[in-house]
């Protein structure tokens, strides 16, 4: 997902003479990119022709749009009640470890984002850890590595 200043040249280019089309064009951007960068705000801005904050300003605007990179797999650990009281906050220790996350929720590549959660609603399968889309159920702390090994 490099964001190189050509490949965002390419995105920019049909936009031009579109002043108005700067919600478009960011929607583009995200779905390009993943998320807006600073470097993505300031060249848009320089395409317009118009002040950083003043495009920062309209993107923040909108809960559509994300300022950080998203990681390539999303990891979410339930701490929901029934989660909680059969090890949940072992298995989030465990997926933390596994992955070297000694602060901060996303590993340095950006393969891996951590989040806790309150309820799945698969409470008969506590605890329970969503990886993208895939559910695991009934976990321990020595599956998470073999479990989290399928997505390096
Ligand atoms: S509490 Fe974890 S799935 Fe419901």
């Amino acid at each position: 997902m490099e964001q190189s200043g050509k490949h965002l040249t390419e995105v920019l280019a049909p936009y031009k003479d579109e002043r108005g089309a700067i919600i478009p064009l960011l929607q583009k951007v995200q779905e390009t990119f993943g998320y807006l960068s600073e470097e993505a705000i300031s060249q848009i801005a320089k395409f317009f022709k118009v002040s950083e904050s003043e495009v920062f300003g309209v993107a923040t605007f909108y809960a559509q749009f994300r300022f950080t990179r998203p990681a390539e797999h999303c990891v979410k650990v339930c701490l929901g009640t029934a989660c909680h009281v059969r090890g949940g906050q072992q298995i989030l220790e465990a997926v933390r470890r596994d992955l070297g996350l000694e602060s901060g929720s996303t590993t340095t590549d950006y393969k891996f984002g951590v989040e806790r959660v309150a309820c799945f609603g698969s409470c008969a399968l506590a605890p329970v850890m969503v990886v993208d889309d895939r559910v695991y159920g009934r976990l321990t702390p020595t599956k998470i590595k073999e479990t989290l090994d399928k997505y390096r």
